[in-house]
């Protein structure tokens, strides 16, 4: 299979084919322009390939995700978020030096510096962490500015003080004392204690929500070219800095059709139960096409089947109450939805599944961390993906700046009139 024809016009264009690794097949169109003159047009990119890339691959129909071809269901439930990390910006995964190398370097540079914590002092109290998460990872271009013989470091010191900047912009906004990392934790045993810590206890690490906060990073961890990573790219490709680049990724997140649902699922099971636990008036309101009401949780542009991380996720929530001694009713009603959900012919018909942000939201609250910081943690995860798809795009010397085209619709030529001959 080497090439596609094209007819247009009456004129036939023939056009390379590209094939991945996995049997992907890319329509080659860099030369259609000037050989046709026309463009291809494919608003929200669904069919259209920005780049080839050896990170993730996902198929959607058949719920399938591997990061670096390791399966997502045994990444999950066998490795570290750091060795996901590792896995991913250096495309194997670290033998036990480049493991105890790579976590004593991040733990090496949580630190920010002091000054940064002005920022955090001028914004009001109940500044969303996202604002604040986005600028200060643009403000770290100011301490560390870029250089090629830095760029492994940067992307340490960026990982490392991630979770700082996190942590501090929720004790922010509870109005407690900054929690200073420690060096004798593993990172999210540390990204914890600085959450949960209060000057005056010795705080405990509880293994559980350890583990299940692992597991959640992971499964956040990339995804392929999905919006905010595509912004990364974007950014990226003028040859923005990386801290500027994955600003724009976290900026892009924050959005409710992204990274933004996993707070949006919680509000709105928390308005189903505050309605009387009414499941099935909502799935009928997000079938009206009067109705602006999303299942926020359901859907993916990719997944056409199961997301497999909302599975491994719907399980590992029932074990995190279960092992915490907890029961939370937005749950029940979250499986009721799902369970009306897929047997109900308009999302069945549309191949609706739930996805990764339906489920998450529920573990997130059962180890105590506040809606409004749901997509800090999926920034969080997210990091490690960005990085590597930005290091891949810098690394790939073919790499231009993206640019796309667009299809003209507005006036045609028209000469100027001064206002006093305007009608
Ligand atoms: C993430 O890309 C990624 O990989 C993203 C992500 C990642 O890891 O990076 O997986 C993370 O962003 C997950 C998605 C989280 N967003 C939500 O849960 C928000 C709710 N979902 C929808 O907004 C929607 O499903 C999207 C945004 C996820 C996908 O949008 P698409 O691909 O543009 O699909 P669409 O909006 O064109 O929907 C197709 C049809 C439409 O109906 P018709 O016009 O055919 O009649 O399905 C309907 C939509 O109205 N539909 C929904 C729906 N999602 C789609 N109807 C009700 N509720 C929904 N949730």
């Amino acid at each position: 299979m080497s090439t596609a024809k094209l007819t247009l016009n009456g004129k036939e264009y023939e056009l390379p084919v590209i094939v991945g690794s996995e049997n992907e097949v890319g329509i080659d169109v860099q030369q259609l322009r000037a050989k046709s003159g026309a463009i291809t047009y494919d608003p929200g990119y669904g069919n259209t390939g920005a780049c080839q890339s050896a990170i993730t691959f996902i198929d959607g129909d058949q719920g399938i995700l591997r990061y670096r071809g390791y399966p997502i269901e045994q990444l999950a439930t066998q490795a570290s978020f750091v060795e996901v990390c590792f896995l991913l910006i250096y495309g194997h995964l670290p033998n036990h030096n480049e493991l105890t190398n790579f976590e004593s370097e991040l733990t090496r540079h949580t630190l920010l510096h002091e000054d940064m914590k002005k920022f955090f002092e001028g914004y009001p109290r109940g500044a969303h962490p996202m604002a604040q998460l986005a600028s200060m990872i643009i403000s770290l271009s100011t301490y560390y500015p870029e250089s090629e013989s830095e760029l492994d470091l940067n992307i340490i010191r960026l990982i490392a003080k991630i979770k700082t900047l996190a942590a501090f912009a929720y004790k922010k906004s509870i109005g407690q004392p900054y929690i200073y990392p420690r060096n004798d934790m593993s990172y999210v045993a540390d990204f914890m204690h600085m959450l949960f810590a209060v000057p005056s206890e010795n705080y405990q690490v509880n293994e559980v929500v350890e583990r299940a906060l692992n597991l959640l990073l992971i499964l956040h961890a990339d995804h392929e070219q999905n919006c905010s990573t595509s912004t990364v790219r974007m950014v990226g490709s003028s040859q923005a800095d990386l801290f500027a680049s994955i600003g724009a990724g976290v900026c892009a997140l924050w959005g409710p059709l992204h990274g933004g649902a996993n707070q949006e699922v919680i509000e709105m099971l928390q308005m189903i139960q505050d309605d009387g636990a009414n499941y099935k008036k909502y799935v009928d309101k997000a079938k009206d096409k009067n109705s602006d009401f999303k299942l926020f949780g359901f859907g993916h542009r990719v997944y056409k089947n199961f997301d497999p991380r909302a599975t491994i996720l719907k399980k590992s929530t029932d074990e995190v109450l279960h092992a915490l001694g907890m029961s939370d009713p937005l749950l029940e009603i979250a499986k009721n939805l799902e369970e009306v959900a897929l047997k109900d012919p308009y999302f069945v018909e549309r191949k609706l599944y739930p996805n990764v942000d339906f489920y998450s939201g529920i573990i997130y609250r059962a180890i105590g961390i506040p809606t409004n910081m749901f997509t800090v943690m999926f920034a969080l995860g997210r990091l490690p993906g960005w990085i590597a798809h930005w290091r891949e795009m810098r690394s790939d010397k073919a790499s231009r700046i993206n640019r796309p085209r667009q299809v003209y619709t507005g006036a045609t030529v028209r000469d100027y009139q001064s206002v006093f001959e305007r009608k």
